[in-house]
């Protein structure tokens, strides 16, 4: 069998991990083409990635595809106002024209949500998200086909490191400068935790697994959140000494649709949210049958977002074998 032939869009932390993540399946994928912010390279099979002084001036999307016979188009371009025209772009023509699109960027994702789905109705193709929704936690998956006739009608979810990670240091007496900086030190918290702290990173990511789970459209839902603040400390110490652990829940039910809240609860031992240790994420699928299912941990970098695109990319592109797998 030919190796599936790939371009990736995006040449940052992430594209770098995943072509690493790659090179250990060269027998079953190709990366053929590789995307930066104004060059972009064609790749021999088994070839590295060159210097880019070798890079030739990005040419249009279409015709990177064409020329690199793409199955599958990658992308790992940052979630900023600045790429998002050539995120939509990219992904439009990708989908358009039959190739298949994984993407760790979320930008085009959450404010074009029926856009992509129409361009790929078009195309006949598919658009995964797997990176974009919590990196190596694989809530996409469950929503989109393992949960399918479960009847889930309400997801809690921790989704995001930083937070969680924050908020424990509080409850042991920390100054939120304190503890965002201890964050940063360990590499939890990027240099900007801004999003992390709002809650609209949590809520993001809600966002996605709701479109995925209840054919929410992503980009028109009302999000509410609660942040982490001076006044959080206070909370906390107090949720602490009474056994419980402050957390910042996301969440969205088929009760309020079209609503994702970002709110701080104290948790009790109980809930699956309590024991959580450090920047650990997870999430609670609540279907009222087959009762609460929870998944757990998952690495937050740029490799865990890479793995989850590898994922992607083999589920879509690489035959299954019979029998079963
Ligand atoms: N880092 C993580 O742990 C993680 C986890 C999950 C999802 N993600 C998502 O994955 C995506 C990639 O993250 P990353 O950390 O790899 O990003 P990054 O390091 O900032 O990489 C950005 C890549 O995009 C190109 N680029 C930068 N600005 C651009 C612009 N305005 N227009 C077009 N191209 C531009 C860069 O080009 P040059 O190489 O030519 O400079 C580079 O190849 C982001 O959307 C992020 O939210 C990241």
């Amino acid at each position: 069998m030919e190796p599936v032939r790939l371009v990736l869009s995006g040449f940052g932390a992430v594209g770098q991990a995943f072509v690493d993540a790659v090179r250990e399946h060269d027998a079953l994928l190709q990366i053929a083409a590789v995307r930066g912010r104004g060059t972009e390279v064609f790749l021999a099979p088994a070839n590295e990635v060159p210097e880019r002084f070798l890079w030739e001036p990005i040419g249009r999307i279409e015709e990177t595809l064409d020329r690199a016979g793409a199955a599958v188009l990658v992308q790992a371009l940052p979630s900023s106002p600045e790429a998002h025209g050539r995120v939509l772009r990219e992904a439009v023509a990708a989908l358009r024209s039959g190739v298949d699109v994984v993407t760790a960027t979320k930008s085009h994702v959450l404010s074009q949500w029926r856009a992509l789905e129409r361009a790929a109705e078009e195309g006949r193709s598919r658009i995964r998200i797997s990176g974009a929704t919590g990196a190596a936690l694989p809530t996409a998956d469950l929503a989109r086909v393992a949960l399918r006739g479960m009847g889930c009608n309400a997801l809690r979810a921790c989704p995001n490191g930083t937070s969680n990670f924050v908020l424990d240091q509080l409850s042991r007496g920390a100054s939120l400068e304190s503890a965002v900086l201890e964050a940063q030190r360990r590499d939890i918290a990027e240099a900007d935790p801004s999003a992390d702290l709002s809650g609209s990173d949590a809520a993001t990511k809600v966002r996605l697994i709701s479109g995925l789970l209840w054919d929410w459209d992503v980009s028109r839902i009302t999000v509410k959140t609660e942040p982490i603040d001076s006044s959080t400390s206070i909370r906390a110490l107090a949720a602490a000494r009474k056994g419980l652990r402050l957390r910042a829940v996301a969440g969205a039910s088929l009760d309020r649709p079209m609503v994702v809240t970002v709110r701080l609860e104290a948790v009790a031992p109980a809930d699956p949210l309590y024991s959580l240790a450090g920047p650990e994420k997870a999430m609670v699928f609540s279907c009222p049958e087959a009762g609460d299912i929870t998944v757990q941990g998952g690495r937050s970098s740029p490799k865990g977002a890479a793995l989850a695109m590898l994922k992607d990319v083999f589920n879509l592109a690489v035959s299954p074998n019979p029998g079963f797998r």
